[in-house]
């Protein structure tokens, strides 16, 4: 089995750069099926969510060829929903991503069917929202047998006035992408403001898209009938820049993060500086630095530009390490702190009460073989692993890898001591206050 061995203790040092970001990217490449012609889309992470949906594209016919390892070009000039072979389920059903697949069909091609998404699970992710604006476009959306099946009812969707329940990333991108080539014209009220959601808009608007206002709480969409191809850099991932930040808070050292949007880590950094950690802004990066105690604080998810919900489990790590009593509570998900029983395998001092966890901070944690519960919580055992006295062993990291490009790499040119290696289960080692 393969699982990261990491001997904590190393401060971190050097320059690390930022890969694109994966919540862009799984709802670009989708897009890309809106468009009869080549798309090339520049800052793609390799990760394996990007991995999954290029080669979904694939099994729909569309002629993927990458240039260099951040660099591919999609051509869906031929892409098909007719008879699609049995094995693109299996990948549909891994990733959270694939029920971009609907909107992007619907949109293409007035029909569209995929498995119900995966994805990381904490709690009940429900649909209604994507159901909801679908339905508003003009769309009769099923969910039977695991399947969503969706027809525009007239043949080619219509715009439409549409009030999101819910604040919600994914509904937001569901209706932008389904909406892009709808006839007339959409209202989005209550959308996602996060940077992916404006990445996505620039996106579609590079390739003969009318979206505007993405980043605000109204977007307006004019529906064209069709989208041309065209060239699109990603942005920067906010939250695996985050993830680094909050590496070096944990481990301590000085590290200079590259190829990030400062403005999209102001509410990361804010919350890094209460806790004794420094921070200096470039206009492409950020220096963080953390010699002194960390000391604790309260921290409470929002959605964009609230501390993002993606980062909780990484400062809850981080809290973890620094004294006194920190209260976080998480705003968007219902069930987002397993991660929380992977640490106190550590020693960490802390307790959840629903969507509440009290983390007392203690001198130091203790390395153990604790497990990746999903692709946040992955990263939160990791920088507590950093910090740790001894060895930490970190299993399930294939949903580390959902996420973050080349950790190891990354961290290790860090000066971390972090190695991936496949080795058979080890016994546990009884601490030697027992064993004598
Ligand atoms: C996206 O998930 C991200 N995933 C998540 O990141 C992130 O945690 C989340 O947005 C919030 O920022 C991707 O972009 C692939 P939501 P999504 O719809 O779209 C409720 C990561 O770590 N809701 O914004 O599924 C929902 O239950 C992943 O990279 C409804 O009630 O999240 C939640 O409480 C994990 N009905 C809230 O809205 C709906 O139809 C926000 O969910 C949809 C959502």
């Amino acid at each position: 089995m393969e699982r990261y061995v990491i001997r904590g203790g190393n401060p971190l040092r050097g320059t690390v750069e930022i890969s694109g970001a994966k919540n862009a990217a799984v709802a670009i490449i989708p897009a890309a099926i809106l468009v009869r012609g080549v798309c090339r889309l520049e800052n793609l992470p390799q990760i394996s969510d990007t991995d999954t949906l290029l080669r979904v594209l694939t099994y729909m016919g569309a002629v993927v060829r990458t240039l260099n390892p951040s660099t591919v070009e999609i051509d869906c000039t031929n892409v098909h929903i007719d008879s699609l072979p049995e094995d693109i389920w299996a990948l549909t059903r891994r990733i959270r991503a694939s029920y971009y697949l609907i909107g992007a069909m619907l949109g293409r091609f007035g029909a569209a069917c995929s498995t119900m998404p995966g994805g990381c699970n904490f709690g009940v992710r429900p649909i209604d929202q994507h159901i909801k604006g679908l339905t508003a476009l003009g769309a009769d959306v099923r969910v039977e047998g695991g399947f969503i099946q969706a027809r525009a009812k007239s043949g080619r969707l219509k715009g439409a006035k549409i009030y999101l329940d819910k604040v919600s990333v994914g509904a937001t991108v569901q209706v932008m992408i389904a909406a892009a080539t709808a006839e007339g014209n959409t209202v989005i009220e209550n959308v996602a403001r996060e940077p992916h959601i404006v990445d996505l808009a620039n996106f579609l608007n590079s390739m003969g898209a009318d979206v505007r206002g993405a980043g605000t709480d109204v977007i307006k969409i004019r529906g064209k009938a069709s989208l041309h191809g065209g060239s699109y850099a990603l942005i920067p991932d906010q939250i695996e820049a985050g993830t680094y930040m909050a590496a070096v808070a944990a481990a301590g050292g000085s590290v200079k993060i590259a190829n990030v949007i400062p403005k999209h880590l102001d509410c990361i950094s804010s919350k890094l500086r209460e806790m004794n950690v420094e921070i200096e802004e470039g206009d492409d990066f950020v220096l963080v630095s953390r010699e002194g105690d960390l000391r604790h604080t309260n921290v409470k998810t929002m959605p964009y530009p609230g501390f993002p919900t993606d980062m909780q489990p990484q400062i809850g790590a981080v809290l973890c390490c620094a004294a006194g009593l920190s209260v976080v509570t998480e705003g968007v998900w219902d069930n987002r702190y397993k991660y929380i029983e992977e640490l106190r395998k550590m020693g960490a001092q802390a307790q959840v009460d629903g969507r509440t966890a009290f983390i007392q901070g203690v001198d130091r944690l203790s390395g153990a073989t604790v497990r990746a519960c999903d692709l946040r919580a992955g990263a939160a055992v990791v920088i507590a692993g950093l910090a740790a006295e001894g060895t930490t062993r970190v299993e399930d990291i294939q949903y580390i890898e959902r996420g973050y490009q080349d950790i190891v790499g990354k961290l290790r040119a860090l000066g971390a001591d972090i190695r991936c290696v496949d080795e058979p289960a080890e016994p546990p080692v009884v601490p030697s206050w027992i064993a004598g």
